[in-house]
């Protein structure tokens, strides 16, 4: 079964040709001019730091923006961010706003959207942020290899009406695996049986840095927005906690009528690399505490412990019936499903995989520009139909999975025939989750970043946005490795 273009459309898409590549997309602002502005300079560089502790020899060339590990950056709704960034890495590389609906020219993806920033350069980002959320941005060159050693920094979008939902306080939760030899420096960031199944996992886990789990003090009786994002990009947990008082309230930043943990499969929240989640936590009586576990690990992993407290400065709040507090809803452009076209796509290991059409030719000026970049080793282990990376040639670009309106909706269904999980990202578009053939309770819901289990049929759709945009697995060895495609749309 290849990824098929239904209605009436289909012939054109499928008939694309590599010379309409060349024509640029409109890159749409999502803000108007007269939004308010905040500058921004933001330096990649390398530092030393003490990863396994004070005691333990520091880690060398731990790759940072502004010097700083678990950097967060965070502005109101509304806001758009001018960035001036430098690249003072010995390496290329790009900015990408993970999930934030910024223009496309300004999506940080080398060579797709801009060519890649030298050592030395510089490149200015126009990031509006319509949408409050939690999001992160990071490298798109050498992700394994930057990411990995630490390159990313979370992004708070606030809203100031989420102050009515009630909250009593709030709390982050970034996970992060660091692969680390007794010496403190690095070992191999990838290795082919890694890449090939679930990714090279880190030998060293962290939450917020931290090699012990971080102890939270918040007000007894209260109720805390506690806040996950997996910036490692292997790590995938089973998001849940020690008290039944708790709900899933905002998935990828993005409210959701509350779900009880309860009523969630398992009783948990399966987040991959890239992913975030928003969870409702009541706590208890004074000096009682509620812990935060990844569930996946064979002994649940203490991710982060909250401590309830009565005390001067952190009042107990008075005890009330649990409660859920949703969020405001979100206000993202939403797909028209009556009208909306389906694309099919298998989710696969590279080797069974046979594309519609050929990559563009090596001469081609995009496929030049992605061997100068730099960006992406040459091996393929996995592939998107219905056009992937050639296998065993990740250096000449595929053409886009398709050609798409500006916007039409579409549903894109993916099946993963694969036996490894592959959290699915799409660019520049938050979409609606419609069905997770696994979890057919579950309630629809948006993301920009989706879970797709071996096996599992996913049904996503959005309205589509101009541009050219990246669709790819985010465990980032997978998607340096085939497991990424992408979409002209004008
Ligand atoms: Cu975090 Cu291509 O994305
Ligand atoms: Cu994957």
């Amino acid at each position: 079964r290849r990824g098929l273009l239904l209605g009436s459309a289909a012939a054109g898409l499928v008939s694309f040709a590599p010379s309409a590549i060349g024509q640029v997309p409109a890159s749409i602002d999502t803000l108007p001019a007269s939004a308010p502005v905040r500058n921004l300079s933001l330096v990649a560089r390398e530092i030393d730091a003490h990863l396994l502790g004070p005691d333990k020899p520091a880690t060398k060339r731990v790759a940072t923006y502004d010097g700083e590990l678990f950097k967060m950056v965070r502005a109101p709704r509304g806001t758009r961010l001018i960035v001036d960034f430098e690249n003072q890495l010995p390496d290329f590389t790009t900015v990408h706003w993970h999930g934030i609906r910024a223009p496309y020219l300004f999506d940080g993806v080398a060579p797709i959207t801009q060519e890649v920033v030298k050592p030395g350069e510089r490149f200015r980002y126009n990031v509006p942020l319509p949408d409050p959320g939690f999001y992160f941005f990071h490298p798109h060159c050498d992700e394994t290899g930057q990411v990995g050693r630490g390159l990313f920094s979370a992004l708070v979008v606030d809203d100031p009406a989420d102050a009515k939902a009630g909250y009593d306080a709030e709390c982050f939760i970034v996970v992060k695996d660091w692969r680390l030899g007794d010496d403190g420096q690095w070992l191999e960031m990838s290795t082919t049986d890694g890449a090939a199944t679930t990714g090279t996992f880190g030998n060293i886990r962290t939450t917020n840095g931290s090699l012990t789990a971080p102890r939270v003090e918040v007000p007894a009786y209260g109720d805390v927005r506690v806040r996950t994002l997996i910036a490692d990009g292997t790590r995938v947990i089973d998001f849940g906690c020690d008290t039944d008082d708790a709900f899933l309230i905002a998935i990828d930043g993005q409210a959701l009528p509350p779900v009880h943990f309860n009523d969630l499969p398992d009783g948990i929240w399966r987040m991959g690399p890239a992913m975030r989640a928003d969870a409702q936590v009541r706590m208890p009586a004074p000096g009682k505490e509620v812990q935060i576990f990844d569930y996946r690990s064979a002994e649940p992993f203490l991710l982060t412990t909250l401590v309830a407290v009565d005390k001067k400065g952190m009042r107990a709040k008075s005890r009330t019936a649990l409660k859920a507090k949703p969020l405001p809803p979100a206000k993202v452009p939403l797909p028209d499903l009556k009208s909306a076209k389906r694309m099919e796509f298998l989710l696969q290991v590279s080797a069974g995989a046979t594309a519609v059409s050929p990559p563009l030719p090596a001469d081609d000026p995009l496929s030049k520009a992605l061997i100068d970049s730099m960006c992406v080793g040459s091996t393929t282990h996995w592939a998107i139909s219905r056009d992937s990376w050639a296998v065993q040639d990740a250096l000449r670009l595929p053409p886009p999975l398709a050609v798409l309106d500006n916007g039409t909706s579409y549903v894109i269904s993916m099946t993963n025939v694969t036996k490894h999980v592959h959290p699915m990202h799409l660019h520049g578009h938050i979409f609606r989750v419609l069905s997770h053939s696994k979890k057919p309770k579950l309630p629809q819901y948006l993301a920009d970043t989706v879970m797709v289990e071996p096996n599992e049929t996913v049904e996503i759709a959005f309205k589509a946005v101009s541009g050219n945009w990246v669709f790819h697995c985010h465990i980032l060895e997978h998607m340096d490795t085939g497991l990424m495609g992408w979409f002209r749309i004008s």
